[in-house]
């Protein structure tokens, strides 16, 4: 934390808010998560709203709050034990806001992702990784550490989620309210009845309004039972939780959590995702200045090794899994380049759908090109210079990479589900008239379905100005943080008011 920085909010902003997360850009990300953990303070901070994040220490987080040549980092607090292990609290900044580190080296000093070792392994002792780190969260929000204070508590999905059950089951002196939101319901946290003795938890605990999910441990289920209120990441995913087939079992307790369940669309950080001021793009440009993405669109042909054409250039940035819909993308491939489409996608996963990409580059030479793996720079380009961006998911809690394709005049083609249903207007045919049409949506994941909507994305793309007009209504969309920030703000107000 560089000196200037408070510990504690300052005196103006009302709520003080600890946010819990297991990943927060810039400074680790696999996914959306990240995105939206890293954008939370700067969204929160004009509504009242000091928000301070909570992140483990992995090597890649302590470089950051370790800078190379200073001597001494600043810690705050010490356990002797956290769930077993020696651990130490640090201070820094993320983004100008407070940032917190719990430093375990037991737990976080690895080499490999925040979840899974270099092999792609998930790290088998995961369950006490992330429940130490909720222990430490819910010792710091109810004053284990006299120099802080906070009024809320807010968890991120499986791995923050015992921070509402710790504060609502271990003898503290302090309730402090807790949100806990859902990002990805098919990522629970699920673990054998074997490891309860271990989380510190008392007896009672071990009950189906507690931390016990079918005859185990399920972290997430713990934090949606324990939390004062929930929230997920938009409308009409919030509605689909409620069913069996969105719900992975945990349909039952959202109904029973009635209207404490929230649904609050994600924004998007328009100063790192700005097309006038992107310094990854070739050329920026504006909704004023539509033709220079041209110059971006044959950066990345080189890039991918397409040839240069005028036909609709598709790209995708994903993961590469059966959520994303990547199976039924690849079953599309051939349609979609005998239509006189292109496609650019970078993305990595499923080593079996990795292959199978590969394939299909090696099938259509110029014509599709694939690069497997992560790269910021690039998800950038392909926003920047593509004319469509694929996001066939099955079920997409929000969604972020349809966002960025609207901020970037890349037409977004997705499925009618989650945050994609909340965010995209269909290019019908009273969409088009009113000008109100960003995207194309289709109804189902299957192979008529999608390349159904590749189809008729050819054809909106062969009519210059109906395109340039979706590109323009898309781009003049209002997705940035201010609505959702002040719903956020709205709900710790009254959670904390009704203390
Ligand atoms: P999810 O979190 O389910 O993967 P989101 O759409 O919410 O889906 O967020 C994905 C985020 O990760 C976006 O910021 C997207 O640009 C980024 N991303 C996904 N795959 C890659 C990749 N291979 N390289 C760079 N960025 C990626
Ligand atoms: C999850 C979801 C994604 C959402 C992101 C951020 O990764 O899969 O839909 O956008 O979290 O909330």
């Amino acid at each position: 934390m560089s000196e200037n920085v408070p510990l504690n909010p300052p005196a103006r902003a009302r709520l003080r808010v600890l946010s819990v997360a297991s990943e927060a850009v810039p400074l680790i990300k696999t996914g959306g998560l990240a995105d939206v953990a890293g954008a939370l303070p700067a969204a929160l901070a004009p509504h009242g709203v000091a928000m301070t994040t909570l992140l483990p220490g992995y090597p890649a987080v302590l470089r950051a709050v370790l800078p190379a040549g200073r001597a001494k980092p600043k810690v705050l607090h010490s356990w002797d034990s956290l769930l077993g292990e020696p651990a130490r609290l640090l201070a820094g900044t993320i983004g100008g806001h407070p940032l917190l580190v719990v430093d375990a080296p037991g737990l976080f000093h690895r080499e490999g992702g925040p979840y899974s070792d270099v092999s792609g392994q998930d790290w088998a002792d995961n369950w006490r990784r992330f429940a130490a780190f909720s222990r430490a969260a819910a010792d710091i929000a109810t004053g284990a550490v006299p120099k802080l204070a906070f009024d809320l508590v807010h968890a991120h999905d499986w791995q923050a989620a015992l921070t509402p059950a710790y504060i609502r089951f271990a003898p503290f002196e302090r309730a402090v309210p807790s949100v806990m939101t859902i990002h990805n319901m098919a990522f629970q946290g699920h673990y054998g009845a074997d490891i309860f003795p271990f989380l510190g938890l008392p007896p009672e605990a071990w009950s189906v309004s507690g931390v016990e999910y079918h005859g185990g441990v399920g972290l997430l289920k713990a934090g949606l039972e324990s939390a004062w209120a929930v929230t997920t990441v938009s409308p009409t995913y919030a509605r689909e939780i409620r069913t069996r087939e969105f719900g992975m079992g945990l349909e039952g307790l959202i109904q029973s959590r009635g209207d404490s369940v929230h649904g609050i669309v994600n924004g998007i950080d328009n100063t790192d995702w700005n097309p006038e001021a992107d310094k990854a793009l070739a050329a920026a440009y504006s909704v004023r200045t539509l033709p220079k993405r041209r110059a971006n669109k044959r950066a990345l042909e080189q890039v991918f090794g397409l040839e240069p054409g005028d036909g609709p250039l598709f790209v995708v940035v994903s993961r590469l899994t059966w959520q994303k819909g990547m199976d039924v993308l690849l079953e599309c491939i051939d349609h979609l380049v005998g239509i006189g489409g292109r496609l650019a996608l970078l993305g990595s996963g499923d080593k079996a759908m990795e292959t199978e990409f590969h394939a299909a580059a090696a099938r259509h030479p110029g014509r599709v090109g694939i690069r497997i793996g992560y790269n910021e720079a690039l998800s950038h380009q392909l926003q920047g210079g593509g004319d469509a961006i694929l996001v066939p998911s099955r079920f997409e809690p929000c969604g972020l990479t349809q966002l960025y394709g609207l901020a970037y005049g890349c037409v977004p083609v997705v499925n009618r589900t989650g945050g994609l249903a909340d965010t995209i207007i269909d290019a019908n045919l009273a969409a088009l008239n009113a000008g109100v049409a960003t995207g194309v949506q289709f109804n189902a994941v299957h192979y008529g379905a999608l390349a159904e909507a590749i189809s008729r994305t050819v054809a909106l793309h062969g009519q210059p100005e109906v395109w340039r007009q979706i590109q323009r209504a898309g781009m003049k969309t209002d997705f940035s943080w201010g609505q959702s920030g002040r719903a956020y703000a709205a709900l710790y107000a009254r959670l904390v008011e009704a203390q």
